[in-house]
């Protein structure tokens, strides 16, 4: 339901240039003006940079769940209207303040912006920018900062997967779910169940390293997990969809089983039965991605670059499902809601 309304109003973008202060230089960018409505392109005034900020030319911008949730005021953090959605980005430094040494013009480049991601180009705090190392491409490098960074803080750092234990990852075909099977069979040697919302969807799964799969669309996903592992249960779960799905997957829980809760896609958050914890000594515990890069820096800095490595080595391989132009902001965000997205969607310049 909530697919077919977000769809009735979302038509295709139009263009309008936005009047303001800036160094005469104007520049393409997605502007959410009115929650729940259409995003526009509009031509922005270029600002001057700081003297610790980095102007990038923004290649490529994921197209994360949550930059619609936040479109729809329905996300944990709310910007001022009107503001420009997209929380990663690739690209190559056009111009560094006074301050920064740490990059310099021409490098590439990812960052992490709350916002403003979704633009050709964005100004940024140096310190929430990593250098790409050689060998990654610009659209791959795009994909880590969230999708993989979530994959690697919930697999590693809260439920501490250990090679040979079983994780079960729910809405296993999209950008956090195979980010989530790359990262366990390919740097922790875990065995994934995956469990998605179509055969399709399984297939890919299958393909990308997932040991077994449940598509939990045609019956029980608790029933399903003790036909593939019997009454012990799974070691870790994934979790991003909740509701029944969260509910279930706790049930598939071992003896000393940990789940992480990392996302709400179902649109129902679920309460956590207690007495499911004690029975099995489990953990049910969250994980929020924006919330270390500001209490946790220096892990999710970490992270970030262990992620730039791995891709680098060739120890991940991101899935990237589509490459949208910027002006298909609309069509993007339709793509992911209505469940049509497989791995990662992008925004990008299909020639780079
Ligand atoms: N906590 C964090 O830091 C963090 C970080 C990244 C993402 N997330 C969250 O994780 C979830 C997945 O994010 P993503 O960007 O990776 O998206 P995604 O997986 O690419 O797309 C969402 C998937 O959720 C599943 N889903 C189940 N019920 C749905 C519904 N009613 N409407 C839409 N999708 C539904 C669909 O897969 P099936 O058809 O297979 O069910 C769909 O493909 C989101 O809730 C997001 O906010 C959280």
């Amino acid at each position: 339901m909530a697919a077919v309304a977000w769809g009735r109003c979302f038509p295709r973008v139009w263009l309008r240039r936005r009047a303001g202060p800036g160094c005469g230089r104007h520049y393409r960018a997605a502007l959410c003006a009115e929650l729940k409505q259409p995003l526009a392109i509009e031509e922005v005034a270029s600002c001057p940079v700081r003297p610790h900020e980095v102007r990038v030319d923004v290649h490529f911008c994921g197209v994360n769940f949550a930059d619609i949730l936040v479109c729809r005021g329905q996300y944990q953090e709310k910007p001022q209207l009107p503001f420009t959605p997209g929380m990663e980005f690739s690209g190559t430094v056009l111009e560094t303040g006074t301050d920064v040494s740490t990059v310099k013009e021409g490098d590439r480049v990812i960052g992490v912006s709350g916002f403003n991601g979704m633009a050709e180009e964005c100004i940024i705090d140096h310190k929430t920018l990593w250098q790409i190392p050689e060998g990654v491409p610009l659209r791959e490098a795009a994909t880590l900062p969230v999708s993989y960074v979530t994959a690697i803080l919930a697999l590693e750092h809260r439920a501490c997967t250990r090679p040979g234990e079983t994780v079960l990852v729910t809405a296993a075909a999209g950008a956090t779910g195979l980010a989530v099977i790359d990262v366990a069979t390919n740097v922790l040697q875990a065995k994934v169940i995956a469990a998605a919302g179509s055969d399709e969807k399984c297939s890919l799964a299958m393909r990308k390293g997932a040991q077994s799969i449940v598509n939990y669309s045609q019956g029980s996903l608790k029933e399903a997990v003790r036909k593939l592992v019997g009454s012990d249960g799974v070691n870790v779960v994934i979790d991003a969809v909740g509701g029944d799905v969260f509910l279930e997957a706790l049930r598939s829980l071992a003896w000393e089983g940990r789940i992480v809760v990392v996302g709400f896609a179902g649109g129902t958050i679920a309460s956590v039965p207690a007495n499911l914890l004690l029975l099995k000594n489990v953990s049910a515990m969250g994980l929020y991605w924006g919330r270390y890069k500001e209490q946790n820096f220096p892990v999710f800095s970490r992270i970030l670059s262990s992620a730039l490595q791995y891709c680098q080595q060739g120890r991940i391989q991101p899935h990237i499902g589509a490459v949208f132009k910027l002006e298909e902001v609309n069509d993007a965000f339709l793509h992911v809601i209505q469940r049509k997205s497989m791995g990662k969607s992008l925004f990008g310049r299909s020639s780079v």
